[in-house]
């Protein structure tokens, strides 16, 4: 065994009233102890061998009928969320010309739905706003900050949003006109379409997955969590928490002046579509 690990083992509490040799010792015992009572776990009838980290299963060998045996299964790879915020960023000067990647700022408008958000959430604690590396979602979440006591702005390089490659900053008219190719194949299947030197929802799953682990890395079990993304992102995103076929995945609506507010546990999965804005302003489409 690693004998950093074991150094380490021996200087937790319990072996403080012991020097270092007899924590040694007396650790070494406990592992010899842990040998001679050990089973092969493949002796067992019944085994579920789980990736807690995934939240998937490696390995499932039952041999006798095991009661709420499906429900078991589902309670081992549930992956806890007391709370998930999932955000859009605020509205873009590029978004107002219907122009897509790019790293432009929030407009005036931009700038009054974040505005809005911090309200919103002022009186709930967020640890952690977690972002892309784009302007709009730091920007949004610099808003949100502000209003909070102790809040830190992580930004992830995996929640950027897909990269249009030779279509970076064009509208979407201009790539109809210009490139009907793209806009065709894009059409007929925008899963798994990935724009020419860019990217797809398809080649994006990994990336993110891998974003959001690093979210539940960073946060504490029963921290409120917020992701501050982008369309695309966010809905690669909530498909992992909510199961969507995934050509249906690039279609799931994604406003900018609504939330989604995930909380999933043991006995249920609930995710609802929230407005952050007061009056009028509430009920329009975005
Ligand atoms: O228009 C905003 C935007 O985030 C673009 O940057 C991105 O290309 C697009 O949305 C993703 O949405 P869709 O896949 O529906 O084109």
């Amino acid at each position: 065994m690693n004998e950093a690990y074991l150094e380490r083992k021996a200087s937790l509490m319990e072996f403080s009233h012991l020097s270092p040799d007899e924590a040694f010792d007396s650790f070494h015992k406990r592992i010899s102890h842990y040998e001679s009572i050990y089973e092969p776990l493949s002796k067992e009838r019944n085994l579920i061998l789980v990736d807690s980290f995934e939240g998937c299963i490696l390995q499932e060998q039952i041999s006798d009928v095991i009661p709420y045996h499906d429900r078991i299964r589902d309670i081992i790879t549930t992956r806890i969320v007391s709370n998930l915020f999932l955000l859009r960023h605020g509205e873009t000067y590029f978004n107002l010309e219907d122009r897509i990647g790019g790293d432009s700022d929030l407009t005036e408008k931009g700038l009054s739905q974040a505005r809005a958000l911090a309200e919103y959430f002022a009186g709930v604690p967020i640890p952690i706003i977690f972002t892309s590396n784009y302007k709009r979602t730091l920007q949004t979440a610099a808003a949100i900050a502000e209003k909070q006591h102790e809040c830190s702005i992580i930004a992830l390089p995996e929640f950027n949003e897909i990269h249009a490659g030779l279509c970076e900053g064009m509208t979407y008219k201009e790539i109809r006109e210009k490139m009907p190719h793209v806009a065709n194949a894009r059409n007929r299947n925008k899963f798994s379409y990935v724009y020419p030197m860019g990217e797809g929802y398809a080649t994006m799953e990994k990336r993110v997955h891998r974003g959001l682990h690093k979210v539940f890395y960073l946060s504490n079990y029963n921290d409120n969590i917020m992701i501050v993304g982008h369309r695309a992102v966010n809905r690669m995103i909530l498909s992992d928490f909510v199961f969507r076929p995934k050509e249906e995945v690039p279609y799931i609506y994604m406003p900018q002046n609504r939330y989604y507010h995930l909380q999933i546990d043991h006995y249920k999965k609930h995710f609802e579509l929230k407005s952050f804005m007061r009056g009028a302003e509430a009920n329009l489409p975005a």
